[in-house]
């Protein structure tokens, strides 16, 4: 069974119609990547998946098998997908310790939710920030690891990065996919979405799908991310259009 199934997925705001009859599936353990250029409907197709009120969406996306189209986010979340932000908010006097302990209080296993935070914390790196007030004067690298760090401990089916790259020097989109990586296990299914393919030279997704005027033109192996940056997306387009 795939992590996330979506299929013929539309996507309208009033009589704009954003996304067009979308198919993607992921598997449990593997990481997708979605390119494309901006207005493509790459952050529509997250706001839909996590259940963001305006769209009016039509298709099915299921989460480990359960249909989620039509379901409030907080349903969907226990359903098992989750999105990071591409704006992470700064909580001052809120300790990312404190967030974590919030957050196990709604736990079923607690044991096991500290033990995940112990290793996560330990793999993403995020340590050092554990007793500071959630993204406050972080870098931009480091509120992107704090936020991956955050939807790793949830330990969710269907992790959904949007644009995590975006705004970040060189080193820092480095020290990003590097806490993608770290937070990839047996189980988790990532969509992670980008404008850039600069990530991509430090990720391995196992696909990579271009989106362009809401739906999916082209997919392939992690090859697609060389060819794209030899051609630009424009010859997607043409490819597209027949
Ligand atoms: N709330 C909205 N109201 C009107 N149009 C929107 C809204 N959200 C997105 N759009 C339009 O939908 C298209 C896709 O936007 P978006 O999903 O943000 O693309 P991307 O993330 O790929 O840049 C754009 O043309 C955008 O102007
Ligand atoms: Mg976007």
């Amino acid at each position: 069974m795939n992590a996330l199934e979506i299929k013929n997925l539309d996507a309208s705001i009033g009589e704009i119609k954003i996304l067009r009859g979308l198919d993607l599936s992921i598997p449990k353990g593997a990481m997708h990547v979605i390119m494309g250029p901006n207005g493509s409907g790459k952050s529509t197709l997250c706001h839909v998946l996590t259940g963001k009120e305006e769209y009016e969406a039509t298709g099915s996306v299921k989460v480990q098998g359960v249909e989620v189209l039509g379901t409030p986010t907080d349903q969907r979340a226990g359903a098992g997908i989750v999105q990071a932000f591409q704006y992470p908010v700064e909580i001052p006097g809120v300790t990312l310790r404190d967030l974590m302990e919030e957050l196990a209080g709604d736990q079923d296993d607690p044991d096991a939710f500290w033990a995940r935070v112990d290793r996560k914390r330990d793999e993403i790196k995020v340590g050092r920030f554990m007793d500071r007030a959630i993204n406050l004067g972080l870098s931009g690298g480091e509120k992107k690891r704090s936020e991956i760090f955050q939807i790793s401990v949830l330990n969710p089916a269907v992790a959904v990065l949007d644009e995590i790259d975006s705004g970040l020097d060189v080193d820092a989109v480095r020290e990003v996919a590097e806490a993608v990586e770290a937070m990839r296990t047996n189980e988790l299914a990532i969509l992670l979405i980008t404008h850039y393919d600069r990530i991509l030279r430090y990720l391995k997704p196992d696909r990579i799908h271009v989106m362009m005027d809401g739906k999916i033109v082209r997919s392939g192996g992690p090859e697609l991310a060389a060819e794209l940056e030899g051609t630009g997306y424009e010859a997607f387009r043409k490819v597209a259009e027949g």
